[in-house]
Parts: C-alpha cells; structure tokens; sequence
C-alpha cells in the first residue's frame, strides 16, 4: 500500500491530494486563484506564482487533515512539473523539492497533460487500465492550453493525431465570455447561460469539419480550430447591437448557438477519430470537460461498443489527485526523479504514456 502527496501549481489552482494505490483519492484540496485574476480578465503568471506561494501550505494541511493522515504517513511526494506557467510551475516544484528532502521522501515529477487523461481513471478505474481490451484509448484533452487528440496503444505507445492550429477550446469560451462582457473563466458562466437559450437559432462557424461545403486538408482531419468561431461572434455582435452588448434572449441564444459550434466540432472530431483508428475507449478530459453540453453530446454520439471514461467534473478542472494517482504507476517502478529536476513550461512530444508500461521510461 503506498499514499502518495500530489502538488500542483502550474495555472491558478494550488492544491495538494492525497491518493492511495494510484486511485483511492483520500483527500484533494483545491485553493483556486480565479477571484484575484478576474480583475485582469486573464492568469497573471507572476500573481498566480505569489499566490500559490501564500496557498501552498494551508493547502498542504487540509490535504493532510482530510485524509487524516500526517506526512510521515506519506511515501512519495509528486508534483506537476510541466506544461504550464513558469513562474506558477517553480513554486509547486520547489516545494515539492522541499518536502521531499526534509521527510527523505522520493520525489516525482509529472506531466500536467498526461495528469489530465488520468484524471479520467481516479476513484473507480483501477484495473481499465491494466486490461488490454481497454485499447487502443483516443484521449480528447480539452482545457484553457489544450486540445488535442491522443491515441494510446496497449504497450502505452502515444500518438497526438490532432490538436488546435490556433485557440484551444477553453481559450474560445474564455474569450468568447469577455467580448459578451460575462467575466472570467468564460466556461462555466457560457455554460449556465447556454442552457437558457436555443442552441440552433444562430448558425456559428464549425471549421475543419467540412460543414460549410470546404473540403477538409487531410492534414487537419483530425485538428482543431476555435479562432474563426471567435471572429464569428465578434462580427455576430457588432451585427446586433450598436453598444456591442447582448442580453436578454439574444444574449441567451447567443451563447447557447457559440457553445453549441464549439461542442458539435470537439464530439464529431473525436468521434470520428475513435472510428478511423477503431478504439475501445474514449476518454474526454481537462477543464471543459466540465461542460454540460459535451458530456450529454458525447455520451448520446459515443459508438456503443466503445467504453466512454468522462473525467468526474472534480477531477475535469486542476487538481492534486491526478498527479498523486498518476504518480503511482512510477513509483511501483521505481521511475522516481531527481531532486534537480527541472520544470518545463511546453509540451514536449509525447510517443509513451507512464500509466500503461513504465519499463520504457
Ligand atoms: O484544465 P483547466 O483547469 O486548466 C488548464 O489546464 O487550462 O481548464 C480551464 C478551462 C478554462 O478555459 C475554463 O473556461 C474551462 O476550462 N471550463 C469550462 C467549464 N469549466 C471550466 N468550459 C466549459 N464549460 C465548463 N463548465
Ligand atoms: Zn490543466
């Protein structure tokens, strides 16, 4: 049996998680920064170090206490050492550093994005992923930096068969939510706000779907593009009003119509995806995996004989747990990191999934 302390500081959510065997999620304390960055309409990587930094350790004791355990219950401390914001990404690691050489602890660093596919398997997905007719698994990431698709075999092999030419999903919604004057994060407010209007009264652009009669490149089959939708809605606006403010029913079918556009390309794109290289499983993951509308469209579209791992919303969001769960499948062998390790803020290939074979590392 091994607990393992999970930190993570890369955007503007410090939290600490305490996770036993690589699911059983004893504790995951989230301290989230959005109210301090609201004001700026966007993460302040220099404001968000700071205030992980002030965070961390009541952060810390809640995990602890939560899971009513104390450090010397721990057995490995894991931290998200990349992709993220540097400044942010550097105070989670250094204490993470810290508390690894204070209580003697091996240290684990872990890749934010990989935490995120994880997070789809926390609480009760033990054995999924040890079972071979789990794969191959098409992984949608869908956050604020990402979204991409990644194929992952039953030797852990990966490939990213599509990702963003320009805005991530999340960046749409954010973007799309401080042009209509909604505040930030833009995910959560455009999602209330969708579910009062009807999605099918203005026609919002689906790029790279082929929807508008344009044929799609091959090489941008499986890639994503959110900026034209944005430029879309910017014009849809200035259209509608002279002062560039919606509301009412307007505003509602609005937003409901944009996350629709936004929503219908992420399903069909992944969808497709999972037919073309057969997969058994799909998982949807990452921050606007919180959607309402996403979850209900890709459960509804989903084939049936393939095994849909939506990432519970607590997990969807960052958070501690995934880098504690994932940090286990290291741990069991022996993969531990360096005390000097350093952090990285962008994603670097990725050809290997820990979680599958970790004898490759
Ligand atoms: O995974 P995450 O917490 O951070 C990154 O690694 O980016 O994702 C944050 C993103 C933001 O763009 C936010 O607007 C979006 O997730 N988000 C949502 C919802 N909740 C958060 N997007 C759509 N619907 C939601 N309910
Ligand atoms: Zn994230």
């Amino acid at each position: 049996m091994s607990l393992i302390l999970g930190i993570e500081t890369s955007c503007d959510e410090t939290s600490a998680a305490v996770v036993r065997d690589g699911y059983q999620v004893l504790s995951n304390s989230v301290a989230s920064q959005i109210a301090k960055h609201a004001v700026h309409g966007g993460v302040v990587p220099e404001l968000a170090a700071r205030e992980h930094l002030v965070a961390l350790n009541p952060v810390l004791s809640d995990a602890l206490n939560a899971a009513g355990v104390t450090m010397r219950d721990i057995d490995a401390v894991a931290v998200t050492n990349g992709p993220g914001l540097m400044p942010a990404l550097l105070v989670g690691l250094n204490f993470a550093k810290g508390l690894a050489a204070s209580h003697k602890l091996p240290l684990i660093g872990i890749n934010h994005f990989i935490a995120h596919i994880y997070a789809a398997f926390l609480d009760d997905g033990a054995g999924r992923l040890e079972a071979p007719e789990s794969y191959p698994i098409l992984a949608l990431v869908v956050s604020g930096g990402h979204t991409s698709l990644l194929l992952i075999d039953d030797q852990g092999r990966a490939r990213l068969i599509g990702y963003t030419i320009d805005d991530a999903a999340g960046e749409a919604l954010d973007k799309a939510a401080k042009l209509l004057g909604l505040g930030y994060p833009g995910g959560p407010v455009i999602d209330r706000i969708a579910t009062l209007g009807n999605a099918g009264h203005f026609n919002f652009p689906r790029p790279l779907t082929g929807s508008a009669g344009k044929a799609v490149p091959e090489e941008h089959k499986f890639n994503f593009s959110f900026s034209g939708v944005k430029t879309s809605l910017l014009y849809h606006v200035a259209r509608l009003s002279d002062n560039g403010h919606l509301e009412g029913p307007l505003l509602n079918d609005t937003v409901s119509s944009y996350q629709e556009a936004v929503v219908d390309v992420l399903c069909r794109k992944t969808i497709a995806a999972a037919k073309e290289f057969k997969a058994a499983s799909i998982v949807v993951c990452g921050g606007v995996a919180c959607n309402s509308r996403l979850r209900t469209l890709i459960a509804e579209e989903a084939p049936k004989n393939v095994m849909l791992y939506l990432a519970q919303r607590k997990y969807c969001t960052d958070n501690a747990a995934m880098v504690a769960g994932l940090a286990w499948h290291f741990l069991k062998n022996d993969a531990v990191s360096d005390l000097g390790i350093d952090a990285f803020a962008r994603l670097p290939m990725i050809t290997q999934v820990p979680f599958v074979r970790v004898a490759e590392l």
